[in-house]
């Protein structure tokens, strides 16, 4: 028979009852919940600038949709107690296959920004890739990087520029270039226009309502926001990253060619990945033109607004670059380790992230981009051992079952180069 607890571990059980709750980021168990905090600490529109994507929105559910309707077939009573998660992209060593994808500003989320977001991915044994239009330089991100570093380049209609911010990373010593090519035009983000937030941001009803409900939120997160580097582009800033035309110069361009791609490549020199393919027509030219790798990715459903979920073309253009040895990443959507895996089974080396660690940044700086890391490693190495695999690089298509039109949906395009050259 038991013995009744000593008044010692009554005091110890009571003790455990009444201990205060752990600190806010601790509660946090899924990138939902992380969001939710970074909701309660940003003004709506340094929120919805991260959250919001195209016109109605369509691309940006359809990506969550893509994953959702695919499911699992898992094996049982297979030995799963050594479990390795650890990959390469692009020649990067990685930890897991999961990379902090290149976000424009994150300064208004937390002022230590891509320094905090790039400590907190080489303490997790991945990589960010710092965008053109990121708050800090990509040299400052190198200089408190004990680790890999990746640039992300948006081809500007300014060659000049191009070159000089292809020179910048290799000076900064990134591993790893990745093009993005799905901003020929800005894309048309509603809720920013509703909230004024705009290159010269303006007073709207949305904004002031928000301000009057919670004046704390918008007050803290000024006073956070004075502590960074504002709003200025720092990798452009000699080509005007402080105006709006000097973003869209460095953003967009409406005449880029898969021929500027070649001579990209050629200054680069070293591994590049084309971001924002979402056709098997465009991952074959991608491979004509010597990349190394492409992400799948409709820009988190930012830009044209109607396009598929990026998980739902995967497995045509995994196809269509079999045998190529160009490497497939992916983003759009990605928001537990189960979608991580989702995306690995149906053909993808890794995945990036985007929204999700931005809201680990607005939530807690360094910290809260850790603890989406760790969230993400937690739950796709469950989903290995709950699937029966015990290495990321077994995943393949049994593992999953997907609806029929996953990626058979593009063949209609022409395998031409719209005139631009090849
Ligand atoms: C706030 C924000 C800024 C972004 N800025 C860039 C950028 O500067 N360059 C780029 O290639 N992609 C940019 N993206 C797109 C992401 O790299 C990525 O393709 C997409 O957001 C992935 O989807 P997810 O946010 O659902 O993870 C941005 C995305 C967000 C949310």
């Amino acid at each position: 028979m038991s013995r009744p607890p000593s008044r010692g571990q009554h005091a110890a059980l009571l003790r455990g009852l009444v201990r205060p709750a752990p600190p806010a980021l601790q509660r946090a168990h899924s990138v939902g919940d992380i969001r939710r905090l970074a909701r309660a600490r940003t003004p709506i529109m340094a929120f919805d600038f991260v959250d919001g994507g195209a016109e109605d929105e369509l691309t940006l559910r359809a990506n969550r949709a893509a994953f959702e309707r695919v499911s699992f077939s898992s094996r049982v009573l297979v030995e799963v107690a050594d479990r390795d998660l650890s990959t390469s992209a692009l020649g990067t060593p990685l930890s897991m296959p999961v990379i902090l994808g290149p976000t424009g500003t994150p300064a208004f989320q937390h002022p230590d920004a891509e320094l905090a977001a790039s400590r907190a991915a080489v303490a997790a044994g991945t990589v960010l890739a710092v965008s053109t239009a990121g708050s800090y330089t990509v040299g400052e991100v190198a200089a408190v990087t004990e680790g890999p570093l990746w640039f992300q380049l948006n081809p500007s209609n300014d060659p000049g520029l191009t070159d000089h911010l292809v020179d910048r990373a290799r000076a900064a010593g990134c591993t790893a270039l990745i093009v993005t090519v799905d901003c020929s035009v800005g894309g048309p983000r509603e809720r920013d226009l509703r909230n004024g937030w705009t290159a010269s941001p303006r007073l709207t009803r949305t904004n002031v309502r928000d301000a009057l409900v919670h004046p704390d939120r918008l007050v803290r997160w000024g006073l956070r926001f004075r502590r960074g580097p504002g709003v200025h582009l720092a990798n452009i800033a000699e080509y005007g990253g402080h105006d709006a035309v000097g973003w869209i110069t460095a953003m967009f361009d409406e005449r880029q060619t898969w021929a500027g791609l070649e001579r990209i490549r050629e200054r680069w020199g070293g591994p590049l990945a084309i971001k924002g393919i979402m056709s098997a027509a465009d991952a074959r030219l991608a491979a004509e033109v010597g990349a190394d790798g492409i992400v799948v990715s409709n820009h988190g459903g930012r830009q044209l607004d109607g396009l598929p979920g990026t998980l739902e073309v995967l497995p045509e253009i995994a196809d269509a670059l079999a045998g190529t040895g160009v490497e497939v990443l992916i983003d759009g959507g990605i928001r537990r380790g189960g979608d991580v895996a989702k995306a690995l089974a149906l053909g993808a080396r890794a995945c990036l992230i985007a929204r999700p660690w931005v809201w680990g940044l607005g939530a807690a700086g360094e910290a809260g981009v850790s603890r989406v890391l760790a969230i993400l490693r937690a739950e796709l190495d469950r989903t290995l051992a709950l699937l029966g695999v015990t290495s990321v690089h077994d995943l393949d298509r049994s593992f999953t079952r997907y609806p029929d039109n996953y990626g058979n949906r593009y063949e209609g395009h022409q395998s031409g180069t719209g005139g631009g050259g090849a």
